[in-house]
């Protein structure tokens, strides 16, 4: 039996071993009473009793253990001409000195703080700190719109805000301040601090007493010593869409989420301590929180920051810069960034300039890697690319190639096998499990392993009518597809409403919220297109009110723009269209998959329920418009 076959086949069978053994990698304050808490099912709690500092694993055990002078983290920004070095005992000084800041403001164990903020050493500072004090951080994207981070200000409830003065974008500045600001008004949820990052690219006028400036805060403060956490105990609430406008608050907890991504650096990325580790992705999203935060820093690697695009900062050729510059030896983005470096630079001419050498794979994740990305990948980098499959709620890969552990042949267009810890199942509509080769949904029987949500913030109903409840006794990943004879699973697609854009998740449900509430719309459909750069992107259809006056063009251009303004840029919806009618069900459902099947050219036929056959063939030269 090889060693995936061993360990996966004792990570089921056993999980109280197989994680426990994977437990003494972390520093315990107080090692847990329990690994696996299965007293209250479907509610699963791992390593109860114990207490640790998600901080201290991260930072002060390190310099302790002699990694004090090593690079913790490398800040590299193209958009801003600047390349900083911190080493773990800087890093450790300096989110010390923010902890106690944040503590002067009154943030305390178990309070919350929105983080809102680019790509800024603050935002990889500040989660630690809030980490270290106990504090429940809730990071969110720099690409929503005030009325997203309002809807979060007021499900998390925070103390205080955390967020600068701006962002760049593309070459433009991003007032972050004046987001922030609309953020607050909106929200019912009164916020008491807020500290701001001045940057030098753009000053924000602050709002006294409520704002105070960063460098101030830091002054006046004390350096704050890790707080112990129980290891169920949140570390972060991170929101994610789902199928209704909205978002759902993923909760990770102190000590599964440890031992989990400690466990995975080694074994899924084959990184260890002293590797320099690189994902190229946004502090905003669950990668940019495992993986560019968390677990190379509980790894004791070094962990690059990168606040620049795949493209345009200056060119083509910016991440094989980075990899080059900082001796990267795992490279982890979204296949999306590397589509947008293949469409510029066909050749990969631009990675003759680079020493590459260090590089040894590159990881992919975030949307299916399609198999010309991949193959365009593995051609010019002429080494291992690696595609694994996994989501906000698992907070780490559920499938993988597992490099560190046993690396296995790669086949195009599937992520591998189930990590070790993870039991997938392919259920047909009545929950009976599916032989190979046939699509259903992809659940994870229970229970998941450590590092997975164990509730969504303050909504246990929540989270047991969204995953636990269509297969019980099992998690709904929302993705379909199969497993093959191989046993590699084939990840599809998703089964509900949740759109991947540019390797962003986004809500259709959300826009259509939006959408609906221009005046002049009666009824609308928002589904996700094919797309060859973004993999997809929104489209609108909607149908005016009869008796509207204006322009079909400009209500649409009205529409794109209100899109752009209450959910953000990085919604990409571009383009509405006004239709006669949209195809539904006798009992009113809008058939969005159908018209989503017929858009990407797919062969769909239209369910024996529809109403009216005509509308559905009225739209068809619309959906196909652009072939
Ligand atoms: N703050 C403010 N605006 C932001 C933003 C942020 N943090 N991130 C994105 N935006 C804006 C962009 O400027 C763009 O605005 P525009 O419509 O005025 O051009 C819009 O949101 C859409 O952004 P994006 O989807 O990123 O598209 P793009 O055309 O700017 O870039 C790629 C395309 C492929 C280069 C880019 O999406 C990319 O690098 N993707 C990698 C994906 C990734 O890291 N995913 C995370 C999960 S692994
Ligand atoms: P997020 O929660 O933002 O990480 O998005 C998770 C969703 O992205 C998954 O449910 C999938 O639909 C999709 N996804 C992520 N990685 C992959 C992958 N490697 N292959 C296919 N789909 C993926």
């Amino acid at each position: 039996m090889g060693a995936y076959t061993a360990a996966y086949e004792r990570s089921i069978a056993d999980p109280t071993r197989f994680w426990g053994l994977a437990a003494r990698d972390v520093r315990w304050l107080v090692p847990p009473d329990r690994v696996l808490d299965d007293g209250a099912p479907p509610f699963y709690r791992w390593f109860t009793g114990g207490e640790l500092n998600t901080c201290d694993n991260a930072l002060d055990r390190h310099v302790e253990e002699g990694r004090g002078d090593q690079p913790a983290l490398i800040y590299d920004s193209p958009v801003t001409g600047t390349v900083r070095s911190y080493t773990y005992r800087e890093l450790t000084e300096i989110v010390a000195r923010f902890a106690g800041a944040l503590r002067a403001q009154g943030v305390d164990r178990g309070d919350r703080v929105v983080i809102y903020l680019p790509m800024v050493p603050e935002a990889v500072i500040a989660m630690l700190a809030c980490a270290r004090l106990g504090a429940v951080h809730s990071v969110v994207f720099g690409g929503f719109a005030a009325p997203e981070l309002a809807v979060r200000i007021d499900d998390a409830r925070p103390k205080a805000v955390v967020s600068a003065s701006c962002g760049i974008e593309a070459g433009r500045v991003v007032p972050y301040k004046p987001l922030l600001d609309r953020a607050l008004d909106l929200a019912k949820h009164k916020v008491e601090r807020c500290v701001i990052r001045q940057r030098e690219q753009l000053h924000a006028d602050l709002v006294r007493p409520r704002d105070v400036e960063w460098d101030e805060a830091v002054a006046a403060a004390e350096p704050a010593e890790c707080v112990p956490a129980a290891a169920t105990d949140p570390l972060y609430i991170l929101y994610t869409s789902g199928t209704t406008g909205r978002p759902k608050g993923v909760v990770r907890d102190n000590g599964g989420h440890a031992v989990a991504l400690r466990w995975s650096m080694e074994n899924v990325f084959g990184v260890g301590p002293g590797d320099v580790f690189w994902a190229a992705s946004d502090v905003g999203w669950v990668v940019g929180h495992s993986y560019i935060v968390y677990a190379p820093l509980l790894t004791g690697c070094t962990t690059v920051l990168y606040e620049g695009k795949p493209v345009g900062t200056p060119d083509a050729g910016a991440f094989w810069r980075v990899a080059a510059q900082h001796r990267v030896k795992a490279l982890f983005t979204a296949p999306t960034a590397i589509r947008a470096i293949k469409k510029e630079d066909p050749e990969g001419a631009l990675l003759a300039g680079y020493d590459l050498s260090a590089l040894d794979t590159l990881f992919l994740a975030g949307e299916r890697l399609d198999p010309g990305t991949y193959r365009w990948a593995a051609r010019v980098l002429d080494r291992p690319v690696i595609d694994h499959w996994w989501q906000t709620e698992t907070g780490w890969p559920i499938a993988a190639n597992l490099r560190g552990l046993e690396p296995m042949p790669v086949k195009p267009g599937s992520p591998s096998v189930p990590v070790p810890g993870y039991a997938v199942r392919i259920l047909g509509p009545d929950g009976a499990p599916l032989p190979p080769g046939e699509d259903g949904d992809i659940a994870l029987r229970l229970p998941l392993p450590p590092g997975t949500l164990p509730t969504l913030w303050q909504d246990d109903e929540r989270f047991v009518e969204s995953y636990l409840t269509k297969h019980p006794g099992h998690y709904l990943t929302g993705d379909g597809g199969h497993v093959d004879e191989d046993g590699y699973v084939w990840v599809m697609g998703r089964t509900d409403d949740v759109i991947n854009v540019a390797g962003h998740r986004l809500s259709t449900g959300t826009m259509e919220e939006v959408i609906a509430s221009h005046p002049a719309v009666a009824e609308c459909a928002v589904i996700g297109v094919e797309d060859p750069l973004k993999g997809q992107v929104p489209r609108g259809l909607v149908v005016l009110k009869n008796g509207v006056l204006a322009e079909p063009g400009e209500v649409c251009a009205e529409l794109v723009a209100m899109v752009r303004d209450q959910v953000g840029p990085v919604a990409a919806l571009k383009e509405v269209t006004v239709v006669p009618a949209l195809p539904k069900t006798r009992s009113g459902k809008i058939l969005r998959g159908v018209m989503r099947g017929i858009a990407d050219g797919r062969e769909v036929s239209a369910p024996s329920t529809i109403e009216d056959m005509t509308v559905l063939d009225a739209l068809r030269p619309v959906l196909r418009a652009d072939d």
